[in-house]
């Protein structure tokens, strides 16, 4: 007699016999609907960061100081894109085409990082976006290194090794600021001011107060919570500031020996829900020069799908 199918309780069983032996699970794999969308819904959205993250530097590249300044900040920037790339392939390897993706961005399905809602306004804030955005990003990167969903984790070991020559490029950057004329050091020291509150914003709200991480963790898509990650790029800022000689905006920033971590202040996370919901400085900005980008590019991507329509199948496509 034919072997029946294994019934849904057997897969769901296998699946969890899997993340619970800490393998990766790949494409291949039965995966439940909602491990499924959980795991799309982040990647997507971390592809949505990268690219849409690409604006506030990008708004620097005409303006950079010296040629050598815009050289790296060009290859930052082009690493954004690059690293949205290789999420969106992740992504899609989960049924769900990039267009469809773009457009659950577009009419707000999906979002992309509150960080990137905030304007540059000088060019210390290119700075200030390398060592601490980008250190945040590694913070939270690392420890996606061993999410469960194989793609993504592979994903995240390249992306992290581009990220610390990003997270190195802002902190030489404010490191010469610093140490500039009184003018610079200010102009460092301002941005820093700007960017350290909206930077803790990142690694999400309070553990007790996310609706996603209890299954996350479980389902080990999520390695670490979002209160340790913050603790954890806390304690690695704080002494980097210090030889930069910039101070931190928290006047409750202090070792605590007892923890063994700094004890810092409250996060304002009625300003997080204000620029999650959209009403950020940036939000529309952002989104607007997003869609025009996507709209402009539509005829290289028609192209492109042609090119490639017609060396898959020559007769497919008209000559
Ligand atoms: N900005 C916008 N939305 C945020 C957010 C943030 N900083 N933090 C949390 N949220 C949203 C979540 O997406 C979720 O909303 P949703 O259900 O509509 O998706 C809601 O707030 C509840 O938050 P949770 O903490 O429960 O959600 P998660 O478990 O998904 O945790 C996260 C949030 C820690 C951001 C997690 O999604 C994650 O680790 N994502 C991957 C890393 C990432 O996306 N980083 C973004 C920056 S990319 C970057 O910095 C590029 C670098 O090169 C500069």
């Amino acid at each position: 007699m034919a072997q029946e199918a294994p019934g849904e309780d057997q897969r769901a069983a296998g699946f969890q016999a899997l993340v619970d032996a800490d393998h990766r699970l790949e494409p291949r794999d039965w995966l439940p609907d909602r491990y499924r969308s959980m795991v799309l819904r982040q990647i997507a959205q971390h592809a949505h960061s990268e690219v849409i993250g690409m604006q506030p530097e990008g708004n620097w590249i005409t303006r950079a100081p010296s040629l050598r300044r815009k050289a790296i900040l060009l290859a930052k920037v082009q690493d954004e894109a690059g690293h949205g790339l290789y999420l969106y392939a992740a992504a899609e390897t989960l049924g769900v085409a990039r267009e469809e993706l773009v457009a659950r961005l577009h009419d707000g399905r999906q979002k992309y990082s509150s960080i990137f809602n905030y304007p540059t306004r000088t060019w210390a804030d290119v700075g200030a976006i390398g060592w601490l955005v980008d250190g945040a990003a590694i913070t939270n990167q690392l420890a996606l290194t061993r999410t469960s969903y194989g793609p993504y984790a592979r994903a995240m070991v390249r992306i992290c090794r581009e990220e610390s020559f990003h997270q190195r490029q802002g902190f030489e950057l404010l490191w010469a600021l610093a140490r500039g004329t009184e003018a610079q050091r200010r102009m460092a020291q301002d941005a820093v001011d700007r960017w350290w509150w909206p930077t803790l914003m990142m690694f999400g709200p309070p553990d007790a107060r996310s609706p996603h991480t209890a299954q996350s963790m479980a389902w080990r898509i999520k390695r670490v919570s979002n209160d340790e990650l913050r603790q954890r790029f806390v304690d690695m800022a704080v002494p980097q500031a210090a030889a930069l000689g910039l101070t931190l905006p928290d006047p409750e920033l202090r070792w605590n020996a007892d923890r063994g971590h700094h004890d810092f202040g409250p996060i304002d996370w009625e300003e997080f829900q204000r620029v999650v919901g959209g009403d950020g400085p940036c939000n529309a900005e952002r989104l607007r020069v997003h869609r025009a980008a996507h709209d402009d590019g539509a005829w290289v991507r028609a192209a492109a799908a042609a090119f490639a329509a017609k060396h898959r199948d020559p007769v497919a496509v008209p000559a």
